[in-house]
């Protein structure tokens, strides 16, 4: 199954909720696959998989267009990864969950490339690049802020979208971009049965009148499709909170789970019931 992480405005937690989901689906035991179309990098980095320059990022498996090609630009999630050096001289990896789990197609900043090359049947070419070599595995496509080929390539390729919806003005408004996008353009990217899936509300701060406002109003514009889970608390968990140890963990390119204490253990737990969340998705359609 593969999902796109979309929307049209910047710092809206598209990446976060793509690493820390794909942290999550790994510690579930589901092999995940990333494809960063975002020519910044930020996953590929925050995942510490990010390609060298000689290194076949995503944008030459996008450019060559074979079907399956993509398979040259997939390596493993670095997180967790330790070398010890054997009695004989020889280097040992010790692969972590992480490593095993996690592919990441990475991106440099010469994805950039692949937008002025906009011949007929363009946006179909990272769906064939991929061909089925993500097959039984759950595949996020982190997507830049805008609606531009870059974003297409993946909404031509996804069964599903998720917004990643900061409860503020323009992060609302630029959901309601995207979704606008998706109804009008589905067809035309060869792909008519995408569709918003779910919603979920980032960088909420409890107590903050235009936090409150926004979570507020969210399920008025997207009826039936704003996530929400029961905590362990059995209280329902309706966002993401903003909480300090996700920057600090995005920083430091390490998943929450392996990052200090309690508060990025508590947060790590809020992404498995995302991770469930999608897992039950996959489920609905195969069914
Ligand atoms: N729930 C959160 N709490 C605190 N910081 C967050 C949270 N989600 C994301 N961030 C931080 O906000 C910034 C923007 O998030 P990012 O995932 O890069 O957004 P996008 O990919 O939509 O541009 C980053 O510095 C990230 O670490
Ligand atoms: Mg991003």
């Amino acid at each position: 199954m593969r999902i796109a992480v979309c929307n049209n405005k910047g710092g809206s937690a598209k990446t976060a909720l793509v690493v820390n989901t794909a942290a999550a689906l790994a510690e579930a035991g589901e092999d995940v696959d990333v494809y960063e179309l975002d020519p910044q990098g930020n996953a590929s980095r925050r995942l510490a998989a990010r390609p060298t320059t000689s290194d076949v990022s995503i944008s030459e498996a996008i450019k060559a267009e074979e079907p399956g090609c993509v398979i040259d630009a997939l390596r493993p999630c670095g997180w967790g990864v330790e070398t010890e050096e054997q009695p004989d001289g020889t280097v040992r990896r010790v692969e972590s969950i992480y490593s095993q789990r996690i592919r990441v197609a990475g991106a440099r900043f010469d994805l950039e490339n692949r937008i002025t090359e906009l011949e007929a049947g363009a946006h179909l070419r990272l769906k064939t690049a991929i061909g089925d070599v993500d097959a039984g595995r759950i595949s996020l496509f982190d997507t830049p802020p805008n609606l531009g080929h870059l974003t297409q390539l993946a909404l031509a390729a996804v069964d599903m979208v998720i917004l990643a919806v900061e409860t503020e003005y323009d992060g609302v408004e630029g959901a309601i971009r995207v979704s606008d996008f998706i109804k009008r353009k589905a067809e035309a990217l060869g792909n008519p049965d995408l569709h918003v899936g779910l919603v979920v509300p980032t960088h909420y701060r409890p107590g903050l009148n235009s936090h409150e406002f926004h979570l507020g109003t969210i399920p008025d514009q997207f009826p039936g499709l704003v996530w929400s889970a029961k905590g362990p608390d059995g209280e329902p968990i309706k966002a993401i909170h903003e909480r300090a140890v996700i920057k600090d963990a995005c920083d430091v390119a390490l998943p929450l789970r392996l990052y200090g204490t309690g508060p990025g253990k508590e947060m790590a737990a809020v992404f498995d019931l995302l991770a469930a969340r999608i897992i039950k998705f996959r489920k609905e359609l195969a069914a």
